[in-house]
């Protein structure tokens, strides 16, 4: 089975690779699906933009479509970034700028709880529509660590490993991550909807 995925971010699409292939789910990007879509994530929550992205793509390839809508929530600022997580600070920043100005936004905070939510929806051609989510409890570093991943990765600290999600092998992240856990539970949804 083929899903294409409502999302430009090649690391995204790795990962769901990853963790989906077990299936003999192949999901393939927008581009190969000959499909080139912005989708205003205008909801406000995770399920809302999630859904909006799915069904856009599915609607324009026609073939199902699957999307992740995840962020970083920050206890002390009041769940910030959320749902604002890839346009924190305004659009002209890269992924750098945006931790950076996370860091300084959090200087002198004590209490640095955080977690990364992920929503997966998958919207099929005859309306058939599933939806699961993860989320992966951490805290947020008082300076960047690690190579590796993508957006708040290297400021985002998962205390039971002692390493930020960057400091983690792609197959680390995955087993304990808002998308690998999303993607988990869809997975179980996915394989009693294909029965
Ligand atoms: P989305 O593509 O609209 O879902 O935006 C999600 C944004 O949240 C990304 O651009 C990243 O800034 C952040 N994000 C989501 N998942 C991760 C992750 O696994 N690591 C680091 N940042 C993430």
């Amino acid at each position: 089975m083929k899903l294409v995925l409502a999302s430009k971010n090649q690391k995204k699409l790795t990962e769901m690779n990853d963790i989906l292939a077990r299936l003999g789910v192949e999901v393939c990007s927008e581009a190969e699906a000959g499909v080139d879509l912005e989708v205003e994530e205008t909801g406000t929550t995770f399920e809302a933009n999630s859904l909006l992205k799915a069904k856009a793509v599915m609607e324009a390839s026609g073939l199902p479509a699957i999307a992740d809508d995840s962020g970083l929530c920050v206890e002390c600022l009041g769940g910030a970034p959320g749902v604002y997580s890839a346009r924190y600070g305004g659009e002209g920043l890269d992924d750098i700028a945006r931790y950076r100005l996370l860091l300084e936004n959090m200087r002198g905070q004590m209490t640095r709880a955080a977690k990364f939510v992920s929503v997966i929806t998958c919207c099929f051609p005859n309306g058939d529509v599933l939806t699961a989510r993860g989320e992966c409890a951490g805290t947020i570093a008082y300076a960047p660590m690690g190579e590796g991943g993508f957006g708040y990765d290297p400021v985002f600290f998962v205390p039971e490993l002692k390493k930020t999600f960057a400091q983690l092998s792609a197959e680390e992240k995955n087993a304990v991550s808002h998308r690998g856990k999303a993607l988990e539970a869809f997975q179980k949804k996915l394989e009693e909807y294909l029965k």
